[in-house]
């Protein structure tokens, strides 16, 4: 087994206060509260949200009257998801508890686990990615559902951001495009490290944001080997199906 990485992003940790900020409104990879709620609502079980964050998708389900346990690495970002519960009257409703993906385990089998906002990507090793897919499928009741969504590696883009003079590396579309520093892509260990700009109390900060990127069919593999079955793979959050243009990659995957 390779090292763990053991530091979560400062993303999450002393920036955390920015997230709801820079990301709260539309989410990361396309609006997908609305597809991550509807999956609550047809689960027959308990749900459970990996790497909740500041509860930006768990609020709107419990909301909706499905209750949800979150649990996520960084104590900085599960204070802001309870202080927001405090502030909508929301009590045990919506559980939350520090716990690392890769490692987590239930008391009582899950009926449906998430893990919206790419938030699988900060798995950067095989190792990583097979030890939070093991933990999902022991997590679960047969036939539970698994349901995450990732960026579809654009492989023309990134060999074309590759070649660009540092001072011209913005990217339609991009989620960040007035704070991006630097965006490194490394194909061989298909790894993408973005520093963004962020202002800190005092001054300003770079911060980086680590991840590993996925392809379709290793993706595919990754969840059979880990005993799920794909249910669907959409290419946006309204259910239509993924295509080679397809921004997002959202998986629906049944344990077997
Ligand atoms: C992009 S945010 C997603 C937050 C939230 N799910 C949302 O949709 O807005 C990624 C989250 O992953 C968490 N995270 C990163 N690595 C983790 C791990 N190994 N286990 C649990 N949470 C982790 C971070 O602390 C952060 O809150």
């Amino acid at each position: 087994m390779s090292p763990r990485h053991p530091l979560i992003d400062p993303l999450y940790t002393e920036f955390a206060w920015l997230y709801d900020e820079r990301f709260g409104a539309d989410g990361i990879g396309g609006p997908d509260v609305g597809f991550y709620t509807r999956l609550a609502l047809e689960a027959r079980g308990p749900v459970v949200e990996l790497a909740v964050g500041t509860g930006r998708v768990a609020l709107p389900i419990v909301r909706s009257g499905v209750p949800v346990l979150g649990l996520d690495l960084s104590p900085s970002m599960l204070a802001i998801a309870r202080r927001k519960a405090v502030e909508e009257g929301i009590g045990p409703e919506l559980g939350l508890a520090a716990a690392d993906m890769r490692t987590f385990a239930l008391a009582q089998p899950a009926a449906l686990i998430t893990i919206p906002a790419r938030a699988f990507l900060h798995n950067l090793t095989m190792d990583d990615q097979m030890a939070t897919l093991a933990s999902c499928r022991a997590a679960l009741e047969p036939g539970g559902r698994l349901a995450l969504n990732v960026f579809n590696p654009n492989l023309e883009m990134i060999a074309h951001w590759m070649k660009l003079p540092a001072d011209q590396r913005k990217q339609p579309g991009d989620l960040i495009p007035d704070t991006l520093e630097s965006r490194d892509y490394d194909p061989a260990e298909q790894r993408v490290d973005t520093r963004i700009r962020m202002k800190a109390r005092g001054g300003k900060s770079v911060v980086a944001i680590r991840l590993r990127w996925v392809y379709r069919f290793e993706m595919e593999h990754l969840l059979s080997r880990s005993g799920f079955e794909v249910e669907a793979l959409y290419g946006n959050f309204d259910g239509q199906a993924f295509e080679l243009t397809s921004t997002e990659m959202v998986w629906v995957a049944r344990a077997v």
